[in-house]
């Protein structure tokens, strides 16, 4: 409590300090960082303690939305476990071998509550708080619990309150140890406990959320700052002091025995005991070396770890400066958060890869690519682009030593691939954005793999129906495939995430002087090919929409299948790879339609023309068919800039952000995989929007008044500055720009805008404009410059 209580005292001075120095105001953003936006309603993001892209994750572990660990949803807590992941879908990733404390009854061992469902307990509620690096609450039987990390080790504070039997006899804490991770998805796991030293080793092996194969982890706990009484095992819900060690296993029949070790202590009269854990893949002695090498003293290292990490979050904020304008506070801290959380994930395990030998970093959690590639991983390269460049060199490291580029990967594990080969685009991005350190011959290599050889497994690596791609250059409806194996379905999805994912081998190819890029740069148009130019779409009552022509299902005959339009939206049903498999994932014809991010110009050619797109696009976010909550809809919302109408995108922006995304522990539309979501929020609020592989930025206002962004590489800041800022966001519309002060028509820039540190003024106003609406000023498309080329041999 009055731990708390001094905090508070100290937030409240800092804030008022704000208040009356705005130069402190702009200086620390951390404080706009709430770790609990996206902690319930399916948001699943991790609320604990982390580094950036840190291993080592402690949060108390709840029994209901606990796919990152905890959840607001008002579960109760299970215990406080060392490793997750964020934002995911899936099942609950990691939270191995999780602790928790309490008084046994009357002191006997026997009388506490081992067993997961047993011990679980609420807390009190408005007890939580979470921050960069630290995380705490208070459990509802007065047991509190703080945490913060170092990259590889959890440190946790337990503070038990002064509690007596009804002998008087001073209760003695006990904390507990149990052998599983988040959903009891152990195989076989060890302890040993050593109640001399106070230390507790242990490893086991366990499945990855999303993926195929085991994994084993490993851990070390050294429980500091209390006489230890006693140590031993539990099983089931009985306890002893003997034996030290124990092996649990699954039977046969699959049974999951609950089983661990505890330790026990005289109650100090702080009411304090520690606990640092190490963890690793590695090794239980590496996991305790990892822990003694970055806690050395863990009695007292508590505040300075906790500094260590508001310091490094603090210097990975400091690219990005906002003057806001009197843009509100939720506003800000739905931004910073969204930034914060594009670094929670990937995680660097470099030097806890036990799978391969190399001097490459490894990073792991991608999870999924597919999520992240549209906008986390371009938001890393402007933010942290030596981080994104080392997550380049672990995926290529990957593809060196396991075969294959990943599309999703967990634990060490190969993660279930959604639609292409999409780390493609990744790593095309990087190429046409200059990241320095890549093997680019090599990233080739890997891209050619992936468009040119049909994994036997490509439900987890590579792309399926090769064969098909081709000779029909299409993805045929039930596809005669027997070279591999995945889910046969998402024809049409897979289609046009293949065909771009060859547009980046294009673009790769031509940028090494490869004479065949050529092919790939033919078959990123084979979208065309599941055209259906006389497809309508009815609505479930039978209503048409009014628009013509959709994507289809083709068969291997060429004849085409059906799927209607509207399925796999909210209007109809869900799809998934393993729920009514269909031929898009996870979304419907609707949004997959918009999907031709190297070539929209055709796209809207084909659909009618800009007015008809425009209808279209306008139609697809308001009746439903839209689906906020998932990655694919990102770019539709910025679509507009390609049919001339920068306007509607910035429309279109605000009219999701607020509503949908947002600074309350429910303030996320869904999954946040990752920093995916946070990384979408992010660029829609600085004001300009990635197309991922392409070096082109989408150009709307800023939601402050104005934004700097330094590059950590060259020191050059860019600047979007809005003229007319409008907190209430009435101005929302560019009449006017100025790049470097000179007048700037093209509703798009480049990266050097970053590099360079570029100005870019915006004066807005409160009515559309015809700034950046006529054909010379819209992004560039792949048949613009086919055209250009055509003219220029002529
Ligand atoms: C704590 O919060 C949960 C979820 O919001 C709610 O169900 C519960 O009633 C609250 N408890 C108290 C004591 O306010
Ligand atoms: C949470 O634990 C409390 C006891 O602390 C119990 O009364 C309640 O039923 C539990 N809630 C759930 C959802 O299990
Ligand atoms: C533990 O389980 C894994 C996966 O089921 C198995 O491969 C391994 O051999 C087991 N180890 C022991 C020591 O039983
Ligand atoms: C796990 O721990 C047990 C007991 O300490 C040990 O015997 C075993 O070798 C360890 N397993 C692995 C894979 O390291
Ligand atoms: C990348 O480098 C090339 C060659 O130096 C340069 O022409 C180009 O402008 C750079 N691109 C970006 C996005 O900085
Ligand atoms: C069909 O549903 C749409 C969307 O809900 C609605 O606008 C329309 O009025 C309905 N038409 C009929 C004939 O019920
Ligand atoms: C093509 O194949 C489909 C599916 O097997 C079949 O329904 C259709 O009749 C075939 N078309 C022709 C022209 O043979
Ligand atoms: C915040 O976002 C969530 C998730 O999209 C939404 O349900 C909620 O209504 C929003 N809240 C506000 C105040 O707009
Ligand atoms: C950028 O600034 C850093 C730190 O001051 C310095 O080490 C580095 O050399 C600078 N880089 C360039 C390109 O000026």
């Amino acid at each position: 409590m009055p731990y708390m209580q001094a905090n508070l005292l100290l937030t409240c001075i800092v804030s008022i300090l704000r208040l009356l120095d705005p130069v402190l105001a702009t200086r620390d953003d951390l404080h706009y960082v709430n770790p609990l936006i996206g902690s319930t309603s399916g948001g699943n993001v991790f609320a604990g303690a982390s580094l950036p892209y840190g291993l080592a994750k402690p949060v108390a572990d709840v029994d209901g939305q606990n796919t990152g660990g905890f959840s607001t949803d008002g579960s109760n807590v299970t215990g406080f476990s060392h490793m997750h992941d964020s934002g995911t879908g899936g099942n609950p990733s990691m939270g191995q071998f999780p602790l928790f404390p309490q008084y046994c009854p009357d002191n006997v061992v026997d009388n506490c509550k081992f067993l997961k469902s047993a011990r679980a307990v609420h807390y009190v509620n408005d007890s939580v708080t979470a921050r960069p690096g630290y995380f705490a609450l208070e459990l509802e039987n007065g047991i509190r619990a703080e945490m913060t990390a170092s990259r590889r080790a959890a440190l946790y504070r337990f503070t038990f309150p002064e509690s007596k039997t009804l002998d008087g006899e001073a209760l003695n804490p006990l904390i507990g140890v149990d052998l599983t991770d988040l959903w009891d998805s152990r195989q076989n796991a060890s302890i040993s406990i050593d109640s001399d030293s106070g230390r507790i080793k242990g490893n086991g092996t366990f499945l990855p959320s999303f993926g195929a194969g085991s994994y084993q982890t490993y851990f070390c706990a050294d429980f500091v700052g209390a006489t230890v009484r006693d140590g031993g095992i539990w099983v089931n819900n009985r306890a002893g002091s003997e034996p030290k060690e124990l092996f649990v296993t699954r039977g046969f029949n699959n049974f999951y025995l609950q089983a661990g070790g505890y330790m026990s202590f005289d109650r100090p009269d702080d009411g304090v005991v520690t606990v640092r854990v190490g963890v690793s893949f590695i090794s239980s002695d590496q996991a305790c070396s990892n822990a003694e090498a970055e806690i050395s003293n863990p009695v007292n290292d508590f505040e300075r770890l906790q500094s260590i990490a508001e310091d490094a979050w603090k210097e990975k904020l400091s690219p990005i400066k906002v003057t806001s304008g009197g843009a509100s506070d939720d506003i800000l801290s739905a931004f910073w958060s969204g930034i914060y959380r594009t670094m929670l994930s990937p995680q660097d395990m470099t030097g806890e890869n036990p799978l391969w030998e190399s001097d490459e970093p490894y990073f792991d959690s991608f999870y999924c690519l597919w999520d992240a590639f549209r906008a986390q991983h371009p938001f890393l390269t402007i933010l942290d682009p030596k981080a994104q460049s080392r997550m380049v060199r672990s995926l290529l490291d990957t593809f060196k030593h396991e075969g294959w580029l990943p599309d999703c990967r967990m634990s060490l594990c190969k993660g279930w691939t959604q639609g292409g080969s999409n780390a493609d685009v990744v790593i095309t991005d990087a190429f046409v954005k200059n990241l320095t350190g890549i093997d680019w011959e090599l990233a080739y290599k890997a891209m050619v793999n992936d468009a040119e050889n049909e994994p036997l497994e490509w439900s987890y690596e590579g792309r399926g129906g090769l064969q098909s791609w081709k000779r029909l250059h299409y993805i045929p409806y039930l596809d005669f495939d027997y070279l591999g194996f995945g889910t046969n379905s998402r024809s049409i999805s897979r289609t046009v995430e293949y065909a771009y994912n060859d547009h980046g081998v294009s673009v790769l190819g031509k940028g090494l002087g490869k004479q065949e890029y050529t092919t790939y740069l033919s078959r990123s148009n084979n979208w065309k090919n599941l055209f259906k130019s006389d497809q309508k779409s009815l609505l479930e009552n039978g209503t048409d929409t009014g628009f013509t022509g959709f994507f289809q299902p083709k068969y291997l005959n060429g004849t085409w299948g059906f799927q209607d339009p509207i399925a796999c939206s909210a209007l109809a049903s869900w799809c998934s790879l393993t729920s009514n498999p269909s031929e898009t994932f996870e979304s419907s014809i609707w949004e997959y339609q918009f999907y031709v991010p190297h070539d929209m110009a055709s796209l809207i050619e084909l659909l009618g023309g800009s007015d008809s797109f425009v209808s279209r696009l306008d139609y697809f976010h308001e009746s439903g068919l839209a689906d906020i909550s998932n990655e694919p809809v990102f770019l539709t919302v910025y679509e507009y800039h390609y049919a001339g109408r920068p306007a509607l995108s910035a429309e279109r922006a605000h009219s999701y952000i607020p509503r949908t995304f947002n600074a309350s522990d429910n303030g996320l539309p869904g999954n946040d995989d990752s920093g995916a979501m946070g990384s979408f929020l992010a660029w829609s609020m600085m004001g300009l929007f990635p197309n991922p592989g392409q070096n082109v930025y989408l150009i709307i206002p800023p939601f402050f008044e104005a934004i700097d962004v330094t590059h950590p590489e060259t020191n050059q800041t860019a600047t979007v500055r809005n003229v007319n800022f409008d907190p209430t966001y009435k101005n929302i519309y560019i009449q006017s720009a100025k790049l470097n002060g000179q007048a700037y028509t093209k509703n798009w820039i480049g990266h050097e805008f970053f590099t360079q540190g570029m100005t870019l003024e915006l004066t807005l106003g409160d009515q559309e404009s015809d700034w950046g609406t006529s054909k010379e000023d819209l992004p560039p498309s792949l048949s613009d410059s086919l055209v250009q080329n055509e003219m220029q041999r002529a």
